[in-house]
């Protein structure tokens, strides 16, 4: 292949031959939109590092889930933010919980909407880790029938797709076993599978008011280093029974999007995470970057590493770009 022959710009001559060979094209139906429930009614309260992103009751869930529906977005997550956290995160597992109020609520005003929800201890411990603390430590084995019941409750409440988040051993399986032995076979799981112990999070921890309070998640998240360990994260779930997976953060990690698709034949998704959006807007905001562009091309990047599902705080702006398109 050489010059004068070849000429790649041939191709990218004009807008209608450049869109005849873009390998990516970037499109609303993989997109899932966070979500953060608390407590009351007719509460919205912003999250200050995130802008545009806000702690909503129920009622107000259901308003922007309507919102996300007209705009053409598949499907929400959920987060909650409990009335009273305690030790064993009780609020994250219970019928009346607000999570699962929200599930219901969505579920009848937009049928059509994917309800998906976060299976996490952090959200409703009142030390802020993901399971429970024995002597100082997270224990595993008695947190996964924690997450087990909690992905229940979550799927009696009518959620479609339930995505543990926790990072401990064997969660997938068990959540499993349960959603089956109560005749919840059809509710899918997204394994947070290669979740990574990230500084990205920092604003998330804001908005759900789950920041650790001690020590930090390296005993169970993954360390940013290991690219090797998160293929085998991504067997052992699928194994235990994942129908989908996720790697998290994105944009730091588009290595890892890469190589998971390319050894699994299963749905990939990402997670574009809190930091990841607050550094855009942060910038956004100071007319440092376009943000427009910028999302397009972060979006188009997540997409061409090889994640079919996105999972990103831009995806009610991301809706409206592309539907300009
Ligand atoms: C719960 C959970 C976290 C995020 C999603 N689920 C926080 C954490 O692990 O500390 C982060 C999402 C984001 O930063 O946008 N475990």
């Amino acid at each position: 292949m050489t010059f004068p022959v070849h000429r790649p710009r041939r191709l990218r001559q004009n807008e209608a031959i450049r869109g005849l060979v873009r390998e990516t094209q970037p499109s609303t139906h993989g997109l899932i939109y966070p979500m953060f429930v608390c407590p009351g009614s007719g509460v919205r309260a912003e999250v200050s590092s995130m802008p545009g992103i806000a702690q909503q009751s129920v009622d107000k869930i259901v308003e922007e889930a309507r919102e996300v529906a007209d705009l053409g977005i598949p499907g929400v997550i959920l987060f909650g933010l409990p009335e009273h956290k305690d030790e064993k995160g009780t609020e994250g597992y219970i019928a009346s919980g607000v999570v699962q109020r929200a599930i219901e609520a969505i579920r009848k005003a937009r049928p059509d909407l994917l309800v998906v929800t976060d299976v996490c201890l952090c959200e409703y411990t009142d030390h802020g880790h993901c399971g429970i603390v024995e002597n100082g430590k997270v224990v595993n084995d008695s947190t996964v029938e924690l997450l087990a019941q909690m992905a229940l409750s979550h799927a009696r409440a009518g959620a479609h797709i339930v995505a543990p988040s926790d990072m401990m051993d064997g969660r997938v399986g068990a959540i499993r076993k349960k959603l089956d032995g109560a005749n919840l076979s059809d509710v899918a799981i997204l394994s947070y599978a290669a979740k990574y112990c990230s500084s990205f999070y920092g604003p998330f921890r804001e908005a759900a008011q789950s920041a650790p309070q001690f020590g930090d998640r390296r005993s169970y998240q993954m360390d940013p280093a290991n690219a090797r360990e998160a293929l085998k994260e991504v067997a052992l779930d699928l194994d235990e029974g994942a129908d989908m997976i996720m790697v998290k953060p994105a944009l730091p990690y588009l290595d890892i999007i890469h190589r998971v698709r390319a050894a699994f034949d299963v749905p990939v998704a990402a997670y574009n995470v809190s930091g990841e959006y607050a550094m855009v807007k942060a910038a956004a905001q100071n007319g440092w970057i376009d943000e427009k562009r910028v999302v397009l091309e972060i979006f188009t990047a997540i997409q061409r590493a090889g994640a079919s599902i996105v999972l990103t705080y831009h995806a009610k702006d991301l809706a409206r770009w592309l539907k300009a398109c």
